[in-house]
This record gives structure tokens, C-alpha cells and sequence, in this order.
């Protein structure tokens, strides 16, 4: 019986792979523009961790872990998000004694033990962003416009959510207004129920219709923020509609991760089924602290790179890569030519496949064009004889004469600047 890949876990094949590239190059170049330095952790860390960032009452934390004991007793986890293992990193590293804000950003897999469906896997992947240094609020506005940038440029479009918080002073009075609602409310689901004692916030984050329903009656976060806070977000909305970008306020948004103050914000769409956040984050101004490193504020956010992939692959095929050059070479000695002119025509910075094992013409021309080469180049036995190889364009069949010379780098060249 063949061993097949865990629930949840999935291979990026290659005809999938060029989609996960195309997004990995747009956003590493927004990033640059952006003048973001990657950072890159580990993928295991100690389980506390994540229990002192993420929230012990979270579900993250309370049932989606990959935990368990290494070899020497310690609990480890399999990091569900990034930005704890960011934060540690900055704090070990004394990033912050290097620059006053760091802007960081990384990029790899995550595991969360959920229900696998459409846009919901147990390994998947993340494009992570955190700025750290910072409490104004033009940077929660930039990071934002710069998520908005990332579609923009991969040609998606989504609609920004945002929402506050609230910090330490003022979140206190909200959850009492909240809780006191929830007591007057009958028929809640067993979850808000637990919930209710627990993260009261979490509730309005349930997925029962009829708690929804009855959650529109709540009282709103934003009718409880303190002076500072309020002035935040007003901040934060004029920064927004300085750069132009588009947002909805939505004052019920609450986020599955406790370490959030004031801004937070969700990039969602209605194109992917169930699972519409395509990327989400905020602010944590604390959160350092809180892991034992200075008391710097950070904001930051995460795109999810597999429900990326679900809305390009919604769009018209993109061009496909295929080879430049295809080296068909027939005969023991028209194939070591071929071997030579193959690695330096790759050198010369040309994608060139060439097969090895000396087929008929008629073969190696049928595997060219099912490679959709754009040219093959020749070398039978005649080519050799008189010295020229024959370069052919596949697409209009064109054909043109290269000298074989000794030195492949030149005759690379030759090549090169008749392809064009
Ligand atoms: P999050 O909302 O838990 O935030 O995840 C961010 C994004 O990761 C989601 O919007 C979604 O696109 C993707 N995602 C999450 N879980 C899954 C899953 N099981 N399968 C596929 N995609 C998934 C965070 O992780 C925060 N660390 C974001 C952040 C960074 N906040 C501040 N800095």
C-alpha cells in the first residue's frame, strides 16, 4: 500500500508551483519597495510561546496546536501563525537596539489542526508582514495600503475591513457592556455560552445565524473608545483615504487571536466560498513587552497564500514558463557538442532542455514542441560535418544557420542575439 500525504497537507505541483511564484515575486518586490527586510524563524518553538501570545481561551491555542513532547520532555508547537515567532526572533536578536523601527516580513508554512474544506488546510502558507517600533497611526495606513497594493498587482481585488479594539484602558469597559448584553440574551449557542465566561469579545465572532442575529443589537467597540483611541482610528481612516485606498468600517470584526489593540483589519472576499479572509492583521502594541522584550508598539499583518492561488486560478490561464532553446543533438558526438552548448547556453542565462538519450529527429522534435520550446536548436550528423548548426524558431518555423564553434561561451552568444 503507498503512503499518501497527511489530511489537510498538500503538494505544490509543478503547473501549481508557477501560481505560488508569480505571488511570491510580486509580493517580495512590494516588500522591497516598501523597504521590508526579510526575516526567516523556525518552523518549531516552545509551546509557551504561543499560549502567552496567542491567548490561552483562543481556539488557536485551546484545540488547533501541533503540539507535542520532544525527545527530552519539553512541549513544542508547530507554529499556527507567525508573528509570535517574529517577535521572539526581534527580542533574541536585540533587533530593536538596531533600528528603531523594524520593518520585517516572512514567508512559509503555518499548521493549525482545523477542519480541512476549500481555502482551510492543516499546513498552509503565509505572507507575514511586521512593523515594529512604531504606534503612529500612517503606519497601520501604509501596511494597509500596501496588502491592497499586493492584489492590485496580482490583479485581485478584495474588500477592506476595519475595525478598533481598543487598548488596555478602554477595552475593559466594553467587555462589561458586552457581558452585561450577553446576560440579557437567551438563546445563545453552547460556544457563546463558553465564550461568554471566557473572551466574551470571541462571540461576536460565531457562525450561528441565529447568535449573529442577534449579536446586531450589541453594543459597538467604537462606541467605547477612550480619547486616544478614538483619535487613532480617525487617524488611521484619514491615512487610508489619503493613499486612496478603499475600506468599510465594521465594527463587529473581532480577530481569533487575543494580542490585538486597536487597529485590526481583514482583506475579504465573497469569490472563495466559506473561507473569505484572504489576509488579516493588526496592531499589538504590547505584545513585545508582554514576551519579555522592550515596550515597543507593532502592527502587522498575514495574506494567506492558498486562498491567493484559489482566486488567480479563477482567472484566465497566465502565460505558462517554457524553455528558450530546446538542444535536439543526434549521434554520440553531436550530443557531447549538444551536452556542452546546452550548460552554456544556461550560463548565458537561457532556459534549455536538451534529452540525453539520443532519440530519432523526428522524437526529439515532438518532445521540443510538447515543451512549447520557442527554439531548437540542431546538430545532426550533417550540421556537424559542415559546421552549423540549424536554429529553428517552433513558432514560424523559421530556420537560421550557427556556426559550432570550440569556444561554447561564443558560440552561447551567437545564440543568444539570434534569439533575441
Ligand atoms: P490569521 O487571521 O489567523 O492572522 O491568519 C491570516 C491569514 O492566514 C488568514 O486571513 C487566511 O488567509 C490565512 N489562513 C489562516 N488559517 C488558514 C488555514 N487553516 N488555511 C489556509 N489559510 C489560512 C494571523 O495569523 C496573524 N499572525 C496575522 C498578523 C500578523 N497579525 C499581525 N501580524
Amino acid at each position: 500500500m503507498s503512503v499518501k500525504a497527511l489530511k489537510g497537507f498538500k503538494d505544490i505541483v509543478p503547473g501549481e508551483v508557477e501560481t505560488w511564484q508569480f505571488i511570491e515575486q510580486t509580493a517580495r518586490d512590494i516588500f522591497r519597495r516598501f523597504d521590508f527586510a526579510e526575516i526567516k524563524v523556525p518552523i518549531l518553538e516552545k509551546t509557551k510561546l504561543f499560549i502567552r501570545s496567542i491567548g490561552e481561551t483562543t481556539d488557536i491555542v485551546e484545540k488547533e496546536m501541533y503540539t507535542f513532547a520532544d525527545r527530552n520532555g519539553s512541549s513544542l508547537t508547530m507554529r499556527p501563525e507567525g508573528t509570535a515567532p517574529v517577535l521572539r526572533a526581534y527580542i533574541e536578536n536585540g533587533l530593536h537596539a538596531k533600528k528603531a523601527v523594524q520593518k520585517l516580513y516572512t514567508i512559509g508554512p503555518m499548521f493549525r489542526h482545523e477542519r480541512p474544506q476549500k481555502g482551510r488546510l492543516r499546513q498552509f502558507h503565509q505572507m507575514s508582514v511586521e512593523v515594529l517600533g512604531s504606534d503612529l497611526p500612517r503606519v497601520d495606513a501604509e501596511i494597509m495600503a500596501m496588502a491592497w497594493l499586493i492584489l492590485k498587482e496580482l490583479g485581485l481585488t478584495a474588500s477592506l475591513e476595519i475595525n478598533s479594539l481598543g487598548c488596555k484602558k478602554c477595552r475593559p469597559g466594553f467587555n462589561a457592556a458586552l457581558l452585561d448584553f450577553l446576560n440579557q440574551t437567551e438563546d445563545l449557542c453552547d460556544d457563546c455560552l463558553r465564550r461568554r465566561e471566557t473572551n466574551p469579545l470571541r462571540v461576536l465572532d460565531c457562525k450561528s445565524a441565529n447568535c449573529q442575529k442577534q449579536y446586531e443589537n450589541a453594543p459597538s467597540i467604537l462606541d467605547h473608545l477612550c480619547d486616544g483611541c478614538q483619535d487613532h482610528f480617525k487617524a488611521v481612516e484619514e491615512g487610508l483615504e489619503v493613499l486612496a485606498v478603499p475600506y468599510k468600517v465594521n465594527s463587529f470584526m473581532v480577530r481569533g487571536l487575543d494580542y490585538y489593540t486597536r487597529t485590526t483589519f481583514e482583506l475579504v472576499t465573497d469569490a472563495i466560498g466559506a473561507q473569505s479572509a484572504i489576509g488579516a492583521g493588526g496592531r499589538y502594541d504590547g505584545l513585545v513587552k508582554q514576551l519579555g522584550g522592550p515596550d515597543v508598539p507593532g502592527i502587522g499583518f498575514a495574506m494567506g497564500i492558498e486562498r491567493l492561488v484559489l482566486l488567480l486560478d479563477q482567472q484566465e490561464d497566465r502565460p505558462k514558463p517554457v524553455p528558450d532553446l530546446f538542444v535536439v543533438a543526434l549521434g554520440e558526438s553531436a550530443q557531447k557538442k549538444g551536452f556542452a552548448i546546452t550548460h552554456a547556453a544556461r550560463q548565458a542565462g537561457l532556459t534549455v532542455t536538451m534529452d540525453h538519450q539520443d532519440r530519432s529527429l523526428k522524437n526529439q522534435m515532438k518532445q521540443a514542441g510538447r515543451a512549447a520550446a520557442s527554439f531548437a536548436l540542431i546538430i545532426g550528423e550533417d550540421e556537424l560535418a559542415n559546421g552549423q548548426a540549424v536554429l529553428r524558431n517552433m513558432d514560424n518555423r523559421e530556420q537560421t544557420d550557427v556556426a559550432i564553434v570550440d569556444d561554447v561561451k561564443a558560440w552561447a552568444g551567437e545564440i543568444v542575439s539570434k534569439i533575441g
